[in-house]
């Protein structure tokens, strides 16, 4: 279907000659279709009581922070009882608040906190594996094999005589095989359990309705707590093909762009839209405003698109997007991708450009030639970032990023303009990635270094005590917020007029076409409403066209022409 017929002329503009429409305004009901969502990280994002670790306490103190700066809700990497051994994302107790973080009260604390500001709250649920040190594989264990207790996770004898080969050939996300065989209650080395991640963090066996029933259980805890939904995470491998057959394509599941492979029996299994539907509809119990949204690494677009069917989840990442870099020619492709697929199924697209996992926006684009990997970090050994180039670039994509219809998902130090911190010895990082393959992926710690608040105090206001768990380079101090907040042209304020002027002209609801005259290899503009955008990310700097300007990703003066590595917003005339 071409997308020119998708729209008829009067949603054009008639200033351009050469429009190609895409995407429609919405009229749609639902608070998340147009949000900001703002990723906050606890373990790095304000320490309190100053034992290193950020805590729930140091949420709640700094939110007025995030209403000022006009974000709509907050999703909360977890902060559930956890050994940390993958910072929090093993958990231990999926119904309690881990002391490093605080105690139950001070996330109904933190909740009164959020609707006092008009902030919702989104908590991370991970359904795909637990803890070792959950009681319900302790019980596994220490059960014999085919018992229930057993069939919560996913246990198999080994291959071989002996039983001394891994069941299958799966590999995990973090290096080494996905399988770790278990001493019996015998003594005897006994059964292999599956573990898509760490070796701490055993999958759950999807296919037994009592692992559906605790779910059910967990989501109702946090709902009742007042939360407005979860972002699941690996959400699109709850789910294994049965027999739990080899892989051919690459053992982790992935092909060789990054993304899950179509057939990986790992991923995407049909039978995964059947829990969703059924976590919807517990969600629509307490009313319209709860929200689903899926880590789903899954390609093409318009199978991400069936995961967001009307009664499926809300929302999932655009990790294409994320993916596509600055490289114009691949993201209009999939912005345009992403708005027609997920238009025929009723759903708004997120953008997003940081997260948790991944090296910073500001750091990947501190290169001229190719990047770090993806998920793979920076060392002190490897080509280092141009920082200014980097901040630069990243200003100018966030505003491209923020002016497209639909949500958006911001990074904790995002809107500071954080780099990536790449001098953290070896000693210190604690992603499993780097153990598991000896150092040879870096991991993602760099991304995850505690946030700068305040220039003149200790570790730049992250918190009054114990060294932070990460180091905070030293230039951090120049980053800090309050320094950012007196200074007009600084990252912080003008992502807080981003975000002002995003809401006052409802971009997020708004229409995307593109303008063919702005659009080269180097260059993209589109029409959202009467705004125009232009993102230049090539070396010639581009005429304007008459217009008011709203806002530049630069401190260049309004008129000169869109230099390199800038955006603009504009009224056209
Ligand atoms: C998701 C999380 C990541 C975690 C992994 C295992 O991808 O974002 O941080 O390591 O799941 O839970
Ligand atoms: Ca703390």
């Amino acid at each position: 279907m071409s997308v020119d017929s998708l729209l008829t002329a009067e949603a054009v503009d008639p200033a351009f000659a050469t429009l190609t429409p895409v995407h429609r305004a919405s009229t749609a009901h639902g608070w998340w279709r147009s949000a900001v969502i703002y990723q906050i990280y606890p373990r790095s994002f304000r320490d309190l009581n100053g034992d290193g670790i950020g805590d729930l306490a140091g949420i709640t103190a700094e939110l007025p922070q995030l209403a000022e700066l006009g974000v709509d809700a907050v999703w909360l990497s977890p902060f559930y009882r956890s050994p940390q051994r993958d910072a929090g994302y093993d958990v231990s107790d999926y119904c309690d608040v881990d002391p490093l973080f605080g105690r139950l009260v001070d996330f109904d604390a933190l909740i009164a906190e959020a609707n006092r500001l008009q902030l919702r709250v989104i908590a991370d649920i991970v359904p795909n594996h637990c803890s070792d040190q959950h009681v319900a594989f302790q019980a596994a264990k220490a059960a014999p094999a085919n018992s229930p207790e057993r069939d919560m996770f996913i246990f198999r004898d080994g291959l071989g005589p002996e039983g001394t080969e891994p069941p299958n050939n799966w590999q995990s996300h973090f290096g080494g095989p996905a399988w770790t065989r278990i001493t019996e209650p015998d003594r005897q080395p006994g059964q292999w359990y599956l573990h898509l991640f760490d070796s701490s963090q055993p999958d759950f066996n999807w296919h037994n309705p009592a692992v559906h029933a605790e779910f059910e259980r967990v989501l109702r805890f946090w709902l009742d707590r007042g939360i407005s939904g979860f972002r699941v995470d690996v959400a699109h491998a709850l789910v294994k093909a049965p027999g739990l057959p080899d892989w051919g394509g690459r053992p982790d599941g992935n092909s060789t762009d990054g993304f899950p492979g179509q057939d990986a029996p790992m991923f995407g299994q049909p039978a995964l839209h059947d829990i969703y539907r059924r976590w919807r509809s517990i969600l629509e119990e307490y009313g319209p405003d709860r929200i689903l949204c899926a880590e789903a690494n899954v390609d093409p677009l318009p199978r991400l698109a069936q995961w967001v069917r009307h009664d499926e989840m809300h929302q999932a990442f655009n990790f294409p997007f994320l993916h596509a870099g600055l490289d114009v020619d691949r993201l209009r492709h999939i912005v345009t991708d992403s708005l027609v697929s997920l238009d025929a199924v009723g759903a708004p697209s997120t953008w997003v450009l940081s997260n948790h996992d991944v090296v910073r926006h500001a750091s990947r684009f501190g290169y001229d030639g190719p990047g770090p990997r993806d998920g793979d970090g920076i060392g002190p050994s490897d080509p280092q970032p141009n920082e200014q180039l980097g901040r630069r670039r990243a200003a100018a994509a966030t505003m491209f990023m923020l002016g497209l219809p639909g949500g958006a998902y911001l990074y904790q130090g995002e809107e500071l303009g954080l780099p990536d911190s790449t001098s953290i010895p070896g000693s210190l990082r604690q992603d499993p990635a780097f153990a598991r393959t000896g150092g040879a992926r870096i991991g993602r710690d760099g991304c995850r270094v505690p946030l700068p608040w305040r220039s003149s105090e200790m570790h730049a206001g992250f918190g009054a005590g114990r060294d932070p768990w990460l180091p905070l380079p030293e230039s951090w101090s120049n980053l800090a917020r309050d320094k950012q907040q007196a200074d007009p042209a600084s990252h912080l304020n003008l992502y807080r007029e981003m975000l002002a002027q995003r809401s006052t002209l409802q971009l997020g609801r708004g229409s995307l076409a593109w303008v063919e005259d702005y659009c080269s290899h180097t260059s993209l503009g589109y029409l959202n409403g009467s705004t125009l955008v232009v993102m230049n990310v090539g070396t010639e700097p581009m005429p304007l066209p008459e217009g008011e300007v709203l806002l530049r990703s630069s401190a260049a003066d309004r008129n000169d022409p869109l230099g390199s590595g800038e955006t603009i917003w504009l009224i056209t005339s």
